[in-house]
């Protein structure tokens, strides 16, 4: 399995390119809370997929990332679409550097299973932490939203064994509620099928994106939602 770590840190443009072949997830997050006007916070923004989208109708969006480089993608993407409303900040997202209630709207996708996961021995710990700060931003009425996967090249959720605890908690100790969406990826073509799964997922996927001519990747990936105050 490639090293996310090095890919954050050295190769943010391959997964920002790899991340394009998957569908605006604007429409998903107006559903659960509409978001013109709101202060919005993006948490493990990355390359700023959802920052991105949702910097049009927001009032204000903060992207947080522990990666510089991710961040630079982000910033570039902001400033090219003409956004003045938005700031980007190099942070660990268990201890925000934000004040008490200034966010409507906290985001997080695919980034806080780095902390959820299993082989994070102190997961139960990180994750509190984190769902602590997300609660201490938030205004009262504030809406949390955090995606995460439900698997890679699979048509029906399967969350991977070292995530489900995490999921478990999400919903069981801190009250989220959760559904599953398809995010599929669809490349230009079997090459760069195979060249960037293969990168971010490593060689098995790939050899069975090849095997298979998966031209249009399956994801399943799941949102939780909760209202906090
Ligand atoms: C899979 S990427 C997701 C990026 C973006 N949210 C997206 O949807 O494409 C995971 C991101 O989480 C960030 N990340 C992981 N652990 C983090 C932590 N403890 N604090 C801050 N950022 C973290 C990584 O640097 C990376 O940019």
């Amino acid at each position: 399995m490639p090293n996310h770590t090095e890919i954050y840190k050295h190769k943010a443009e391959t997964y920002y390119k790899l991340i394009s072949k998957q569908n605006n997830l604007v429409y998903t997050i107006e559903k659960i809370r509409p978001i013109k006007g709101l202060d919005i916070v993006d948490l493990g923004a990355g390359t700023g997929r959802l920052a991105s989208v949702l910097a049009e109708e927001a009032k204000s969006i903060i992207a947080l990332d522990a990666s510089q480089e991710m961040l630079n993608i982000t910033k570039k993407r902001l400033k090219k679409a003409g956004f003045t409303n938005w700031k980007t900040i190099v942070s660990d997202l268990r201890k925000l550097p934000l004040q008490d209630q200034s966010a409507d709207l906290v985001v997080a996708g695919w980034s806080i299973c780095y902390l959820g996961s299993e082989n994070n021995p102190y997961w139960e710990q990180d994750i509190y932490k984190v769902i602590k700060e997300m609660k201490r931003v938030l205004r009262s009425n504030g809406t949390i939203i955090i995606f995460e996967t439900h698997g890679t090249g699979v048509t029906s959720p399967a969350p991977p064994d070292f995530l489900k605890k995490y999921y478990t908690a999400l919903v069981d100790d801190y009250g989220f509620s959760h559904q599953c969406i398809r995010l599929d990826y669809t490349f230009d073509h079997i090459n760069q099928a195979e060249e960037l799964t293969r990168f971010f997922f490593g060689n098995d996927l790939a050899d069975k994106v090849v095997r298979e001519n998966l031209v249009q990747l399956p994801e399943c990936a799941r949102f939780c939602g909760c209202k906090y105050n």
